[in-house]
């Protein structure tokens, strides 16, 4: 577009907009934000907004909409949740005294994963994530800003596997990676397809110079080296954090001063669920419905703050794998759990203190109203009352919450001193800092207060000097202070006022006096807001620099309530303390699922556990449809996961030999992986386990082989078992499947035992008993569960037949039978395991034909010949 065609102003959009040109640009103009060109395009249908053109006669007519600058939190708000950003121009020179075009800036740029301004209360992470790749690692930073969190995970080069699960854990707004590096993300977006979704910003390469992001990171954090944070070595992480810290200060422009430390997590620490067991297992978000209502978070969370809720939920995320970290949390769930009186007191005072976390970001980002001040000093204020209660306690992690907390007193004094209990909501109204705090000004106050008063007396004197009983002084932002005459008492007005305005009913007029009295009050009001303002950002300022303490205090309080929640949790629901260790064992007694329990329509049968890396390796579980399999094995893995978070778990005792990952292939998720049919996802997902699985695994393997035809299904499934207890490092497995086929695997191999989940048949109809005993089943009552559910009695009663028929002639008489009758000589190859039909129909006639015989009548001598016949053909069919 020529330059010459455009206005002074528009060429000042467009410079400016040349610096962002991934954001919509909200261009400030008087009591409008504009848009011009592709973004007034672009927003317009988003914000219902119409899209007009200025200078609609010209040939090059530009695109524009608007919204009105009081609304642009919610018209903002829109734009983030499509993924865009906005960059907010202002006029940063007063239209009245600028000489030519009003000097405009963009004042900050709102992202969906930095926006905290737009924060609906809502206790949801911001997150904004950055990931980098160099030859060695890979790694991935990121921040809550609005927590005030920033933390950065190394994984070995190549790993994108791990890298993919962290993203999916973290589940970013936004993502930050270089701008050469396609190929990596493609591949990610692959792994977790959920990525498809998050906006990415792209950074220049060359901002990926390690020596600036050292001092990038030495900088913010205010410390001398990054070794300190273990950093040495970890190109890849210095990076991308350097670049976190980079991009956060280009679109807050302003210092982060809540981010005061950096969290180094080297990846082995911690039990790994990857982003498959996270799904199925639904720890933070239910399968189904995609919200948290029905996940483990929601089933267990007795917290009662915002800092406590989103540490839980990184405890659910990031188990631990160390028996005496475990232990460590497990002692403090403990004695908050031996004390009813001192947690509920504990709870009460945490109970509505609000998000610390928050209070202390908005602060540091310059954008605190305030009312936060009031709510600052009103946590902080808690601070010695738990203390006080926390001493009640001795146990080493409560020891450093009480050492850790600090009251901050002179904060708290400061603001009780200097801030109104209820302030106005924002500066330009006046209101906010308190009298006696300010000589100078409670002096203009005092001057626009006794100025109203003047205004008072002047109405009265002119009312009585005039006569004119009605005349009111008022006041308007147009206008100013004004005497109003209705128009009957008109010819009563003095020479000495002079009209201002006319309206239907009355005359609006000013005086000399009345002009003057205006110019004090005015004055004196301007000067007041403006030293309330200063005086206002000098609190601020003071409170900045606390910004470490605050955070800790935040983090400490958090982790009190998730000690004193998971108590309240266990002492509510009977839950137990787990006896954690680095043995192999996984034994539970009377265990139960934490979210199904919680179902009130729900009976539930708690169930045992008994695992081991030998003996009881692999458990094969059986049982009709509907019987809870799948709930078993969900509720093992669930039990661990609590159990290594460092909570208490739903059982009557439980003993649990730390896992280092829990694998699971359950149910289908093909929706998901676009472009894979179910069958290839269970067989990428079952290859995976087998090719990662460790002697501390924990598998969970629910029907696999279900999505091919039988007998693939059953023979992979045969092989999958095989394989996992045959060769090292022979994880411990459960299995639940409906080949009933596979119980024969328990007769073949030491470490495989059979389990089945009781049914009682009553009156033609299944009673469910949940209850998993040893052994195997070797019925089907999928056609009851089909009558449950209301498929008609006409297919019931054919399905009945053609199951007779089938168990006739081939598939449980065929397999269960001849080879489980047999079974010590199964080699278990294809092969041997499903005989032909000729082998079968004379096994048949063998069985037939000893059934036939007559044991009272047969002579020793028949007995010899019938014996010797039936062995050689016998003999022949081996
Ligand atoms: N231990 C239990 N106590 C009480 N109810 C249970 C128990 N386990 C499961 N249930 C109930 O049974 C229902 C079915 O359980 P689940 O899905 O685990 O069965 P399944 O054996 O896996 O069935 P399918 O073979 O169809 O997959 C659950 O929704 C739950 O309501
Ligand atoms: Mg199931």
């Amino acid at each position: 577009m020529p330059d010459r065609s455009l206005t002074p102003m528009l060429r000042q959009y467009l410079a400016i907009k040349k610096e962002y040109p991934d954001a919509i640009l909200f261009f400030r103009m008087g009591d409008f934000y504009e848009m011009f060109f592709e973004d007034a395009r672009t927003a317009a249908p988003l914000l219902e907004v119409v899209l007009t053109t200025r200078d609609k006669n010209k040939v090059n007519a530009v695109p524009m909409c608007g919204v009105p600058y009081h609304a642009l939190d919610g018209y903002a708000r829109k734009l983030l949740n499509r993924g865009y950003k906005v960059a907010v121009c202002e006029q940063v020179e007063d239209p009245a005294v600028a000489k030519g075009i009003v000097r405009r800036e963009v004042t900050r740029v709102l992202t969906p994963g930095t926006a905290l301004e737009m924060d609906t209360g809502d206790t949801e992470n911001r997150v904004v994530a950055s990931l980098f790749l160099d030859d060695v690692h890979g790694a991935l930073a990121t921040t809550d800003i609005a927590a005030g969190e920033f933390e950065v995970r190394s994984v070995d080069c190549g790993d994108l596997a791990s890298l993919a699960d962290e993203l999916y854990r973290k589940a970013p707004n936004e993502v930050i990676i270089p701008e050469n590096n396609e190929t990596d993300w493609r591949e990610l977006e692959r792994l977790v397809p959920e990525l498809t979704r998050i906006p990415i910003t792209r950074m220049a390469s060359h901002e990926y110079h390690q020596v600036e992001n050292e001092t990038r990171l030495t900088t913010q954090l205010q410390i001398e080296s990054i070794e300190g944070l273990g950093l040495s070595g970890f190109g890849a992480a210095i990076c991308a954090a350097g670049v976190l810290i980079k991009y956060l200060q280009s679109v807050r422009k302003t210092a982060l001063k809540n981010i005061t430390s950096l969290r180094f997590v080297p990846l082995a620490s911690h039990l790994i669920l990857d982003a498959v067991a996270y799904r199925n297992l639904e720890i933070l978000k239910n399968l189904r419905t995609q919200t948290n209502r029905g996940s483990l978070l929601w089933a267990v969370d007795f917290t009662v703050t915002p800092m406590g809720k989103r540490l839980l939920r990184n405890w659910l995320s990031y188990p631990l794998a160390d028996p005496a970290a475990i232990e460590r949390r497990l002692d403090g769930v403990e004695a908050c759990a031996g004390d009813l009186i001192t947690r509920t007191e504990i709870r009460r005072v945490l109970k509505d203190a609000g998000d610390l976390a928050r209070l202390n970001s908005r602060i540091s980002l310059n954008v605190g109203q305030p009312h936060h001040l009031i709510k600052l000093a009103d946590v902080l204020r808690r601070i010695p009352e738990l203390r006080e209660l926390v001493s009640a306690f001795n146990t080493a992690i409560i020891n450093d919450i009480h050492s850790g907390l600090d009251p901050l007193e002179p904060i708290v004094a400061m603001i009780d001193a200097a801030v109104d209990t209820d302030p106005a909501p924002n500066l330009n109204e006046g209101r906010v800092i308190r009298p006696g705090y300010h000589k100078e000004l409670d002096n203009l106050r005092a001057i626009s207060r006794d100025a109203r008063e003047l205004i008072a007396a002047l109405e009265r004197e002119e009312r009585r000097k005039t006569g004119i009983s009605s005349l009111k002084i008022k006041y308007n932002r147009v206008f100013g202070y004004f005497i109003e005459v209705t128009k009957t008492h008109l010819a009563l007005v003095p020479d000495t006022y002079t009209r201002k305005q006319t309206l239907v009913n009355a005359e609006r007029f000013v005086h000399a006096e009345l002009k003057e009295l205006e110019d004090r009050i005015l004055r004196a009001e301007e000067k007041s807001i403006q030293l309330e303002k200063e005086l206002f950002a000098k609190i601020i300022s003071r409170i900045q620099n606390h910004a470490a303490m605050l955070a800790r205090n935040s983090e400490l309080m958090g982790r009190l309530d998730v000690l004193t929640a998971a108590a309240e949790l266990a002492r509510r629901r009977n839950y137990v303390r787990p006896a954690v260790s680095d043995h192999c064992r996984l034994h539970i007694s009377g265990g139960r699922h934490p979210v199904v329990e919680t179902n009130p329509e729900v009976n539930f049968v708690p169930n045992d556990t008994k695992m081991n890396g030998s003996g009881e390796q692999v458990l094969v579980i059986t049982g009709p449809n509907m019987g809870g399999k799948s709930t078993y094995l969900r509720q093992n893995a669930l039990i661990v996961i609590m159990a290594q978070a460092g909570l208490f778990v739903p059982a009557e005792s439980a003993e649990i030999g730390v896992c280092d990952r829990i694998f699971t292939r359950i149910g289908a998720s093909d929706s998901l992986m676009e472009g894979k049919s179910t069958f290839m996802v269970e067989m990428i997902e079952t290859a995976v386990i087998l090719n990662n699985a460790t002697a501390r695994s924990l598998i969970l393997l629910d029907e696999i082989g279900r999505g091919t035809s039988t007998y693939d299904g059953l023979s992979i499934a045969w092989a999958v078992i095989e394989t996992l207890h045959e060769s090292p490092p022979r994880p411990r497995t459960l299995f639940a499947t409906h080949y009933h086929e596979l119980t024969a695997l328990a007769h073949i191999f030491d470490g495989v035992r059979n389990y089945h989940i009781a049914v009682r048949e009553w009156q033609d109809n299944v009673v469910f008993l949940h209850k998993v005993s040893p052994g195997a089943t070797d019925q089907s009552f999928g056609i009851h569960v089909a009558r449950i559910a209301g498929i008609p009695d006409t297919v019931i009663e054919r399905a009945k037949e053609v199951l007779l028929n089938l168990e006739k002639k081939e598939l449980n008489r065929l397999i269960t039978e001849r080879i489980s009758g047999r079974i010590k000589e199964i080699r278990p190859q294809a092969g041997s395991l499903f005989p032909d039909s000729a082998v079968i129909e004379a096994w048949d006639d063998i069985r037939g034909r000893l059934k036939e015989i007559d044991i009272s009548t047969i002579t020793p001598l028949q007995a010899m010949h019938l014996l010797n016949e039936l062995k050689a053909r016998s003999e022949k069919l081996k």
